[in-house]
């Protein structure tokens, strides 16, 4: 037995063994690469070491797709086998594993949640807790968790950094800016590698409107992210969007095409900043070209493959919008017999997908195939209640841009005055939002405040175009 940099029981005959763990929890905190040879290098030491061998295929897990769930099934396997050896804790993370490759996001959170009632200096507990709880869209619960788990750190305590990056990301996520900045920030100039406390301020920034502080705050070089894992292209999508929002097309596109695809990876991270990107960029009239052939081509191999919900909504859309609505309708065909199985166990992705994730993808079709009224029927009353397929408010308010964008198209003025409404009051420095608003306004006649709106377009300090 020996103990982690927070003294927690690692069951493992290797001192040696211990320490690379511990380090492949420091690389995998930072987003780097390296997490993996660490790794390696403990099961190297020891080969029986549990939690070594489950962290190992947690990272399998990662990678979100059904093709890894027989290598997953086989690893645990081998870990229940040598459960009757290890702690009640390191127990309860392989238990946890097994409940996420069986589809049941939620009850592999219950039991991190568990683990860290007891032991709340388990960092792994708490970052796989908030990963995953991620993809449930359920805001509260990610703040909660780190929120029950604060007092037990203090700034000595190894890791203090991540608990302050995911805890900015939490109160973020449930609307406190001010404070999710403040905890944001700190955690930054205590470890300025910790991707995901910079990526927590560059939410705060996203949701104020503050595109203009957005860029600065990442305008990075290149090589500065040299080692990082995949998760980098998130950055460059929240580049992008800061980009976006300034009228900088011609950057965002570099971004696009020079970080986001530079690797010409297939990991669904990727897949779905490169779709949503690429959809926003339609969306403000910027002629994307091909680039959604690659990304249909690769929506083809998952229509099947139903892992988060987030995934499946980012496959179907690249379909329908390379025009592949054949396939984009298979893909909804197969997401609906998935979630039949929710009535037999099934887990979170099942049981959202009839009540949100179909109909989204319908509307997504419909709208892909200019059927902007169909579009319009479906999201208008869907609009509020999409956060259970997973990801950020910023992520998921790309409907919402559909939507509003469907509604002027389909010249249902007064829905678009409505939305677009919504839209200047939440976010009153996106001179987009005036220019659409002034739109729906002189739609319904409006001229007068449709002019006095195109003023409030001008002055924006994000620009209209
Ligand atoms: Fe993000």
């Amino acid at each position: 037995m020996y103990t982690d940099a927070r003294g927690l029981t690692l069951t493992t005959s290797s001192e040696a063994a211990a320490g690379h763990f511990s380090d492949a929890i420091d690389d995998y905190l930072d987003y780097r690469l390296s997490a993996s040879a660490k790794l390696k290098m403990a099961l190297d030491e020891d080969p029986d070491f549990v939690m070594a061998l489950y962290f190992r295929t947690c990272f399998l897990q990662m990678l979100e797709t059904g093709a890894v769930l027989p290598k997953v099934n086989q690893a645990l396997e081998g870990m229940k086998q040598r459960l009757g050896a290890v702690t009640a804790r390191e127990r309860g993370h392989v238990l946890a594993l097994e409940a996420w490759a069986q589809g049941d996001i939620i009850g592999a959170c219950r039991i991190w949640e568990d683990i860290l009632v007891e032991h709340p200096l388990d960092i792994l507990a708490l970052k796989l807790h908030h990963y995953l709880t991620f993809w449930t869209g359920r805001s509260y619960a990610m703040r909660g968790c780190v929120a029950r788990v604060l007092p037990a750190w203090d700034a000595d305590t190894p890791g203090y950094a991540s608990i302050q990056g995911m805890y900015a990301f939490g109160l973020e996520e449930c609307g406190e800016y001010d404070a999710a900045e403040r905890w944001g920030r700190e955690a930054v100039e205590r470890n300025g590698e910790d991707l995901w406390a910079i990526h927590s301020v560059a939410h705060v920034l996203e949701m104020q409107g503050r595109s203009a502080e957005g860029v600065t705050w990442l305008d990075y070089a290149d090589e500065r992210w040299a080692g990082c894992n995949p998760f980098i292209g998130h950055i460059w999508w929240h580049a992008g969007l800061f980009n976006l929002a300034q009228g900088n097309y011609d950057k965002v596109l570099s971004l696009y095409d020079d970080q986001m695809c530079a690797v010409n990876s297939k990991f669904f991270v990727d897949m779905q900043n490169q779709v949503s990107l690429l959809k926003r960029l339609e969306l403000r009239g910027v002629d994307v070209g091909d680039r959604w052939e690659v990304l249909a081509d690769h929506g083809e191999t998952r229509i099947d493959d139903h892992i988060l919900a987030f995934n499946d909504v980012h496959f179907c859309l690249a379909l329908a919008a390379a025009g592949r609505s054949d396939h984009a309708q298979r893909h909804i065909a197969s997401m609906a017999a998935f979630g039949e199985g929710a009535h037999n166990g099934g887990g979170w992705t099942a049981i959202t997908m009839a009540a949100t994730t179909v109909p989204l993808c319908q509307a997504l079709i419909a709208y892909e195939k200019g059927d902007y009224g169909n579009a319009c029927d479906i999201l208008w009353p869907l609009k509020d209640d999409i956060a259970p397929i997973g990801g950020s408010h910023a992520q998921r308010d790309m409907f919402a841009q559909i939507l509003c964008d469907a509604a002027l198209r389909d010249g249902r003025f007064a829905m678009a005055r409505s939305l677009f409404s919504e839209r200047i009051s939440l976010r009153p420095s996106s001179g987009m939002n005036w220019q659409c608003y002034a739109d729906a306004l002189d739609g319904l006649g409006e001229g007068d405040v449709a002019a006095a709106a195109r003023a409030q377009a001008e002055t924006a300090s994000e620009p209209a175009a």
